[in-house]
């Protein structure tokens, strides 16, 4: 590990792309470029980068340059949305910051995701404020920062919010970003990048159903696979916003931090706040600014590296309708079809026989359970799978004992008790006492049942959450302690395995996932709807964690039927698993599911180390997505018809990724191997000799897609010859 201080220019460059700060001055860093790798550059040539970059003074603006450092400040002629926003009792509303060190770390090559780590420590003696900024450049070309301000002096500091940025160049001119709601998580939406701020800002108290995950900044007509992108990911739970500014005076930038509610953070003399890691990640098409969130999530030595057991969740297999003979049932016809992990979701604790009670009193039901969840978990161990349990920690429904006998550790406001949302309300983990009974309920029911994962859920948005009993804005503690609460269950249960859900989606992003294992992508399983949830799920998070489950033949939140290979093969892409009734499924069925089970085995270790890739397909209906090989050396590829096209037959569609020099032969891949289209002609390549061809044949003329119904799909592999 080589340490070095400065109080010059620095160049961070990691897999293809150069971060240039501008530290000279004693100012706060300012990002000179964040995009494409400029290669080796001089100290001279920096000084002068920096220098044609800056801009002159126009007619009716301040008589100096005015500098946007990564928290940007009014007192350096910076009048867009401010770095940080604060005061001492109406005093101290500005601030200035001068830089005492410049610290920069190079770790060595295998400590860690972290390429290059710099520490900028700064203070402002008029508010007696110190800063403390780390920014990052992780090996995989994420460029991650956050900041730790602290009061220095005996009066309290409130801290309204904190705002990092990084400025992104005059090119990119379209804004990409996600929105959605329960059942249809992370709905894109693109817009001009005019002038003005596009802000996206979350006061749910969860990251939100409705979530970005990555705001977008790109040139005209980016793509997956073409044009430059700058994309900013807040790494927060909690209240959080994203923004794109532009000022007229020629700025662009992106910008993120928590959202805090009025006298949430107040600290006293010698006290904290530290921000969320606000995330960038730069590429040329979307593909590669996805590929260095994926590559810096499998860099940490803690991402899961076993191999994603396929796992059944009871949850739209039996709902609440928990009976131990149906259910054990339902493990032996799992364990059949090859599952290794078992998950009993909602409805197995204390008086929870529907979604109006029992939250909250986290006893296993002696009704319905009179000898626990033993046989159960007895069963499923025997069967040679692994046992889950789901819980909702963090809520509690009014109609439970929990509620009863402590109506103080509810979140709430203004003497008045927020409105319910699915019949509950929200445990203020700020409570000590309310903290630590969670945590021994959590650890003694992980521990006599020897659970592996937890379903972890949050079904509510946080309104007036309040901490009593004074009702004080609670939502930034809360989150905070869910962390807390989370880290602590690990560290006493070694292995433990985590999923992050929220409504389904609600509740992704890489605060949560720092410990997690995976997310509930949406609980919307609609095979469709997922090709589409999953692709933009799939910007920030790589298959492996995403949650991908085969559903019943009827999709039971739209009543839409699929075959079950549309719903296996879009299932395949993630991390597998079943939500199905397989009780009820016929031989013919369990037989096939069973070889999807295979093939998803097989394919594993491809599918969760690999590269992910989607075509820019002209055609809106006919979608081309797949993983290749770190090494290049093999591919599988998916051909969707989401729809029906307006042309027939459908052409040619790239194949991308492939080594350019390499040759390839393709074959269509078993199960995903048969067209079911609307002619009963062959497509002539599927059906003859394996085509050999160049990967840059491939991924530049393409191939003839099949022509198939709509919502089917079909899986081709490439292997190198
Ligand atoms: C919401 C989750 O997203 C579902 O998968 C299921 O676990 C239910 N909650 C249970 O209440």
């Amino acid at each position: 590990m080589a340490e070095r201080l400065h109080d010059d220019y620095l160049h961070f460059r990691a897999a293809g792309m150069s971060l240039v700060l501008d530290c000279t001055g004693g100012l706060l860093p300012r990002v000179v470029h964040w995009g494409a790798d400029l290669g080796d550059l001089t100290r001279d040539a920096l000084a002068f980068l920096a220098l044609t970059e800056a801009a002159q003074v126009m007619s009716c603006s301040l008589d100096e340059p005015v500098p946007v450092s990564v928290l940007p400040q009014q007192s350096a002629g910076w009048l867009g949305t401010a770095g940080l926003t604060g005061h001492r009792n109406g005093e101290d509303f500005s601030t200035s910051f001068s830089v005492r060190s410049v610290r920069s770390v190079r770790p060595g090559a295998g400590e860690g995701p972290v390429a290059h780590r710099l520490t900028v420590d700064a203070v402002d003696g008029q508010a007696e404020l110190a800063l403390a900024l780390e920014i990052e450049v992780t090996t995989s070309g994420l460029v991650r920062q956050r900041a730790t301000l602290t009061n220095e002096s005996d009066r309290p500091y409130t801290v309204d919010g904190l705002l990092l940025t990084l400025p992104v160049p005059g090119q990119a001119t379209e804004l990409l970003d996600l929105t959605g709601r329960h059942l249809r998580e992370r709905s894109p939406q693109r817009h001009q990048f005019t002038l003005g701020t596009h802000l996206r800002e979350n006061w749910r108290g969860r990251t939100g159903i409705d979530a970005t995950l990555v705001h977008v900044a790109g040139e005209s007509g980016f793509g997956f696979r073409t044009g430059e992108v700058w994309g900013l990911h807040v790494a927060w739970s909690g209240n959080h916003r994203s923004l794109a500014e532009r000022t007229p005076a020629g700025v662009s930038l992106l910008g993120g931090g928590e959202s805090l509610l009025p006298g949430e953070v107040r600290l006293a003399a010698g006290e904290c706040y530290t921000s969320p890691w606000i995330y960038g990640s730069y590429g040329h098409g979307l593909d590669e600014l996805a590929g260095r969130f994926h590559g810096y999530l499998r860099d940490r030595a803690h991402h899961p590296r076993s191999p994603r057991p396929v796992t059944l969740n009871t949850w739209e297999a039996v709902y609440f309708q928990h009976d131990v003979s149906k259910l054990k049932a339902l493990a032996d016809a799992a364990a059949e079809v090859g599952a290794e992990r078992f998950v009993l979701d909602d409805g197995w604790f204390q008086g929870r026989r529907n979604d109006t009670a029992g939250l909250g009193d986290w006893y296993v039901d002696k009704d319905v359970w009179p000898d626990g969840l033993h046989p159960l978990v007895d069963h499923v161990h025997a069967l040679g799978m692994q046992f889950g349990l789901w819980f909702e920690p963090e809520m509690v429904n009014p109609d439970s004992d929990l509620a009863r006998a402590h109506p103080e550790w509810i979140m709430a406001t203004g003497g008045r008790t927020p409105p319910t949302a699915r019949n509950q309300q929200v445990l203020d983990l700020g409570h000590p006492e309310a903290y630590a009974y969670l945590l021994e309920r959590l650890d003694a029911l992980v521990t006599e049942y020897r659970i592996g994962y937890i379903k972890w859920d949050h079904n509510r948005d946080l309104v007036e959450a309040g901490h009593s009993p004074r009702g004080t804005a609670g939502v930034h503690a809360q989150t905070a302690a869910v962390y807390r609460l989370i880290d602590e269950l690990r560290v006493r249960h070694t292995g433990l395995e985590i999923e992050s859900c929220s409504s389904g989606g609600g509740r992704i992003d890489l605060g949560i996932l720092e410990r997690t294992d995976r997310v509930w992508t949406s609980d919307c399983i609609d095979a469709l709807e997922r090709q589409q949830i999953q692709r933009w799920t799939g910007l920030l998070l790589p298959p492996e964690l995403l949650g991908t489950h085969v559903a019943s033949p009827v999709a039971h939140t739209t009543g839409r039927a699929h075959t079950l290979d549309f719903r296996a093969g879009t299932a395949l892409f993630g991390h597998f698993g079943i939500e199905w009734d397989l009780t009820l499924a016929s031989a013919e069925e369990r037989a096939r599911l069973a070889e999807w089970v295979s093939a998803y085995k097989r394919l594993r270790p491809l599918l969760h180390s690999g590269t992910v890739v989607r075509a820019d397909h002209p055609d809106p209906a006919l979608w081309l997505h797949g993983v290749v090989a770190p090494d290049r050396s093999r591919a599988v590829y998916a051909l969707v018809q989401t729809a029906t096209s307006v042309q027939s037959p459908p052409g040619r569609v790239r194949l991308p990724g492939l080594d350019p020099d390499a040759v390839y032969r393709l074959s269509p891949l078993p199960p995903g191997n048969s067209p079911e289209g609307p002619t009963g002609y062959a497509l002539p390549w599927w059906q003859g000799d394996k085509v050999e061809l160049a990967g840059r044949v491939l991924g530049t003329a393409g191939i003839q897609a099949p022509a198939l119904y709509p919502e089917r799909m079909v899986l081709v592999e490439a292997r190198r010859v």
